[in-house]
């Protein structure tokens, strides 16, 4: 077979191929602690769950409109206009099965061969990919530790060029936990305006933040102009497996949007668009019950890695995430992230994975319980006091 040259330019994942060695050693009688993979340990809630056997139960097995039914949609668009205060309809919201196809879907509607596409480096792998998939240049807008992970608008406007045409903006952000404020987010809004580009803004971590609240970038007046918001219900409400997103956008935006669903999915599954509503209009305790619980894990954590020798953590502000500084072991971060998985039996993701200026870091998941985590680090640590005195050679 011969394939499409743009083929050879997509990415992968790393936690898929990083989960599926993880469990080739449990298949040997390992045992694993499982931090790489970002999805919530929790069951998605209840009401939620009854709502789709009640969509099941009642004809919502067909197809719908390929943006979604305008019900939900109408729905969606409701949730986000209390939740922030603004005006938006069902025109402005598109369905999707996951946020990703989101963002996949609206890079092919704006991106072109040979613009320039800034992204956060590290960030969410799919940015990068579809940047280089689709034939533009992939500019790195690099995060950095002492910046608290958080652009820097002077080097942002640096990378500014007549041929950029889009930036991905992911806030509060996978890998690093990191939040922008407000103030970022305005000046980066207004950049896009005085220098004609859009922005693909992920907010799929907007529930889930610990000091400040979310800032959405939907606040900012006429953001729809430049603006379309990805958001999605994997992570808020527990339901990785569900597969549903939806993008905030204006009109135009929307009607393509729509005819990609068309060409590329025929539309968002019914029921789960039904129980999707449920989650954003019904019962909101257990989400607040699973952000504090992350909390109580990130503190931990980010305590316990703090106390490995060798090993400095920030405080994240928002997701599932630590992204813990190793540089002091002098070692690659996918050598450290392969002798954890190996040594300690903990599973995590190099920082690399995430793009070039990962290098340094590791990623993990603390969407897992306070048990695995204190024993996770305990392995930690007594797996990186042998690598510090020598006393194993990563091999
Ligand atoms: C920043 C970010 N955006 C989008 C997604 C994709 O989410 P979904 O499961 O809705 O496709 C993820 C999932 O890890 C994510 O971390």
């Amino acid at each position: 077979m011969k394939f499409a040259e743009r083929i050879n330019r997509l990415g992968g994942e790393a936690a898929f191929s990083v989960l599926a060695k993880a469990r080739e050693l449990e298949a040997q009688g390992r045992e694993i602690i499982h931090l790489e993979i970002g999805e919530p340990d929790f069951d998605t809630p209840r009401n939620i769950i009854d709502k789709a056997h009640w969509a099941l139960d009642n004809q919502c097995t067909h197809y719908t409109p390929s943006a979604g039914a305008m019900e939900w949609r109408e729905s969606y668009a409701r949730y986000l206009s209390e939740r922030y205060n603004v005006d938006l309809d069902y025109r402005n919201i598109v369905i999707m099965p996951g946020a990703k196809p989101v963002i996949f879907l609206t890079a092919l509607a704006l991106i072109e061969e040979g613009d320039e596409v800034v992204y956060p480096n590290p960030g969410y792998p799919a940015y990068e990919s579809v940047a280089n998939f689709l034939g533009a240049k992939a500019v790195p807008m690099i995060l950095r530790e002492e910046n608290n992970f958080r652009f820097d608008i002077d080097e942002l406007k640096s990378l500014i060029t007549p041929k950029t045409k889009l930036m991905f903006i992911n806030s509060p952000q996978n890998p690093t936990g990191g939040m922008l404020t407000r103030k970022d987010l305005e000046t980066i809004a207004e950049l896009a305006v005085e220098h004609d580009f859009y922005i693909i803004m992920d907010e799929i971590y907007s529930r889930i933040c610990y000091e400040e609240p979310h800032f959405s970038t939907l606040q900012i007046p006429n953001a729809l102009d430049r603006i379309v918001v990805v958001e999605g219900h994997s992570k808020t409400y527990a339901m990785t497996g569900w597969r549903l997103g939806y993008a905030a956008c204006n009109e135009a935006l929307a009607e393509h949007l729509t005819l990609l669903m068309v060409n590329a999915n025929s539309c968002p599954a019914a029921f789960t668009q039904v129980a999707g509503a449920e989650a954003l209009h019904g019962d909101q305790s257990d989400v607040d019950k699973m952000v504090a619980r992350f909390k109580m894990r990130r503190d931990l954590i980010v305590k316990g890695l703090n106390e490995i020798e060798g090993v400095s953590c920030t405080m994240p502000k928002g997701a599932f995430y630590a992204f813990p500084n190793v540089k002091s072991f002098g070692k690659k971060a996918t050598e450290i992230a392969d002798y954890l998985m190996e040594e300690a039996g903990v599973a995590c993701l190099a920082g690399t994975s995430f793009g070039a200026h990962g290098e340094g870091y590791i990623r993990l998941s603390y969407a897992n319980s306070l048990e695995n985590i204190q024993k996770a680090l305990d392995k930690m640590q007594e797996a990186l006091a042998k690598l510090k005195e020598g006393r194993h050679a990563l091999v």
